[in-house]
């Protein structure tokens, strides 16, 4: 199938395709303290509340032009959920072009309502596929990105491996994948992190953990003004996969070089969004690194 095609299959499957945007309508009833778990959009919740894509794409730029002394044009988005990453991708350079892959139809479709078309001329340079990622093989792109942990749900070594060695094919031979991996002590232990967000509380709940397969299950769920919950919004089944074992595997596969991206920290030791090239890290009790492969 063409990816047209695939995105047309996404459209029948739900009821929003067509829909306008909700960023608006949530926005002002977060501001007004009026969200509650029956008017909130999920996936609204979950770009507010998880995801840095403005920061993410002009991070990607930067580590490619380091590389390659170039600014890197294609982007595939692998678990691309909805687009998020795609979009402020072309957004940010006219030379800019996406693929975004995931295989949840309606996911997709509140993507192409919510982030794709928004985008006005720009919007033909994005291409959603509905398929899983190791399905689709072409065409191969300067950067693949796998954010938020979605590759953790290969829990199996010769399931990794053979992502990643499909992750080599589908990257230019002067190409980068870029992943995100978390780690450190607390990520081993059931707990619950919340956070206030404009309007809503966000939850992480990291529910169990087996230290004998590295099983580890999360979820998210979100909390409103008024006291209405929504609990296991999004729920996570995955392998929490260090980063020596996969820098291991992205060597096996045929990288040529991987570096670790470590967040710096502010004057009172907290996370400082800075990330920035370490061979040593430190010993947060938590922490977000990003894994860079080189072809
Ligand atoms: C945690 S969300 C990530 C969304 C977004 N990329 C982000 O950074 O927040 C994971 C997404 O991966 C998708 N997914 C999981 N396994 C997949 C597979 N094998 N192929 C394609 N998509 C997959 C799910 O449908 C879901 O939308």
């Amino acid at each position: 199938m063409t990816p047209d095609t695939e995105m047309e299959l996404a459209r029948q499957e739900s009821p929003a395709a067509g829909d306008t945007p909700v960023g608006p309508r949530m926005e002002k009833l977060a501001n007004a303290g009026k969200l509650t778990s029956k008017n909130a959009d999920l996936h609204w919740l979950y770009e507010q509340s998880v995801q840095n894509a403005e920061v993410e794409a002009g991070f990607i730029s930067k580590v490619f032009k380091r590389e390659f002394g170039r600014e890197p044009a294609f982007l595939r988005e692998d678990f691309c959920g909805t687009a998020l990453l795609c979009s402020e991708w072309v957004k940010a350079n006219a030379i800019h072009t996406a693929l975004g892959v995931d295989l949840d139809g309606p996911t997709l479709v509140w993507g192409t309502v919510n982030n794709v078309t928004p985008l006005g001329e720009r919007a033909s340079a994005v291409t959603l596929v509905l398929d899983d990622v190791r399905n689709v093989t072409s065409p191969r792109a300067d950067v693949l990105a796998a954010t938020n942990f979605s590759w953790w749900g290969f829990k199996t070594r010769s399931e990794f491996e053979r992502y990643l060695r499909g992750a080599y094919a589908n990257i230019k031979d002067e190409g980068m994948l870029m992943m995100d991996c978390y780690g450190g002590p607390e990520a081993q232990v059931p707990q619950l992190e919340e956070r206030e967000e404009e309007g809503f509380d966000y939850v992480w709940d990291q529910d169990t953990f087996n230290p004998i397969t590295n099983e580890i299950r999360c979820k998210i769920h979100f909390k409103f003004p008024n006291g209405s919950k929504l609990k296991n919004a999004f729920q996570y089944d995955w392998r929490l996969w260090s980063l020596p074992e996969t820098c291991d595997l992205l060597k096996e596969v045929g990288f040529r070089k991987t570096v670790i991206y470590w967040e710096g920290a502010d004057k009172d030791g907290e996370p400082n969004g800075i990330f920035k090239p370490s061979r040593e890290g430190d010993l947060a009790p938590a922490w977000v690194a990003y894994i860079l492969a080189f072809r």
